[in-house]
């Protein structure tokens, strides 16, 4: 087993990486300050392949364990799924000692998350991820919520789980186009942070694409440990942790002009971090080499990388001046100095429509 630590004082927790590990979590969880009833939270998909191991692994340990199925998508992560949410955790009796598992990708860790955020004012939760992008991502750094009608994460709290406990074994069912999303993430971190993971992936295609699980859990772990070192410094958001969203001012973009049907999150960070490297490219930032390299590799995990001639490119700057991270009539960017570095810089928006344009 690989453990990493996020270190947040009082707040800290470990993120644990194995094969064939979810049948030991309850063990884990008779170390915490956990007592009586747990909730296992999931969906209609990934509980039938994963509760039971689960389940059974928290009765062994003592526990009382009630599965919670929320349907499976993204437009159940809502207000009313949440409430229905609720009226189980009652129902169940959980108390302040209970303890939530999120047993999914990022919706179910999300709304899960978010239950037991606000739950009798917070209790635990744990995050059990089943999909690549969950596990290098969302399941890591404490934010939690769900979507409103006037946009996506609307509502939300920042709440840490107690541990995040993350199977490689669970990939093998993960249909292919949700893998190749969840590679976008890592290939971000690549990018971001760390040349040597960016090589990594251009070497091992092929091991990746059939999920070997010692290649997988290397992807995991050097991406956690960036996410963890980053929240570690900037838990809220205030700066450092900024730099997560490379690829995503346009990416949400296309995100939002596509209606959030046609493109998976991860496609559309594809495209967004293709066009912000040539967008630092643009202003001298990054040479054109690098560029190319960035195209490759997101081109040979089968992604996007560039905007598809049916979308309007004035649609897609109103949608990001109207994004949270407009300042003025500038945008701020995460832009590429080379790969393994990143800066963030503002870009004004003549700028933006030229990259379009071309
Ligand atoms: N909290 C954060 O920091 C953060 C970060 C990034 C994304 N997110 C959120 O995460 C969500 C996207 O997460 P996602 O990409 O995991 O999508 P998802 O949770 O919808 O999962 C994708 C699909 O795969 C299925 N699935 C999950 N695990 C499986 C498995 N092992 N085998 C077979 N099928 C499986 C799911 O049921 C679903 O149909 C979005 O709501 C996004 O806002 C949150
Ligand atoms: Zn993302």
């Amino acid at each position: 087993m690989i453990k990493i630590g996020v270190e947040l004082g009082e707040r800290s927790y470990e993120i644990v990486l194995g094969t064939g590990i979810l049948h030991q979590i309850g063990e884990v969880m008779k170390s915490m300050e956990v007592s009586g009833k747990t909730a296992v939270v999931s969906n209609t998909t990934v509980f039938p392949l994963y509760g039971a191991p689960v389940v059974d692994s928290m009765k062994d340990a003592g526990f009382e364990a009630f599965p919670v199925i929320l349907p499976d998508g993204e437009e159940y992560k809502n207000l009313d799924v949440l409430t229905r949410l609720y009226d189980e955790l009652l129902g169940i009796g959980l108390d302040r000692k209970s303890a939530v598992i999120a047993l999914g990708g990022g919706v179910v860790g999300d709304i899960a998350g978010f239950a037991a955020a606000t739950y009798m004012r917070g209790i635990a939760y744990v995050q059990v991820p089943t999909t690549l992008l969950a596990q290098v991502d969302s399941s890591v750094g404490g934010k939690t919520g769900i979507d409103h009608a006037a946009g996506k994460n609307m509502i939300g709290a920042f709440w840490q789980p107690k541990l995040v406990w993350t199977d490689s074994e669970t990939l093998r069912t993960l249909p292919e186009r949700q893998l190749l999303a969840g590679m976008a993430e890592v290939i971000k971190y690549g990018i971001i942070r760390d040349k040597d993971l960016f090589g990594y992936l251009e070497l091992n295609r092929e091991r990746i694409l059939s999920r070997d699980d010692e290649t997988m859990l290397y992807l995991i772990r050097r991406s956690c440990g960036i996410k963890a070192e980053i929240v570690s410094k900037d838990e809220r958001e205030s700066g450092l942790r900024a730099v997560l969203n490379y690829g995503h001012t346009i990416g949400h973009a296309v995100e939002t002009v596509t209606g959030y049907t046609r493109f998976l999150h991860g496609e559309a960070v594809a495209i967004g971090m293709l066009l912000e490297a040539e967008l630092a490219a643009r202003l001298g930032l990054l040479s054109s080499a690098e560029v190319e390299k960035i195209r490759g590799l997101i081109e040979s995990f089968g992604l996007p990388s560039g905007i598809p001639d049916d979308i309007d490119s004035s649609a897609l700057l109103s949608s990001m001046q109207l994004d949270k991270k407009a300042l003025g009539g500038a945008l701020r960017f995460v832009l590429p100095e080379r790969i393994g570095k990143v800066r963030i810089q503002t870009v004004a928006t003549k700028e933006l429509m030229r990259l379009f344009r071309d």
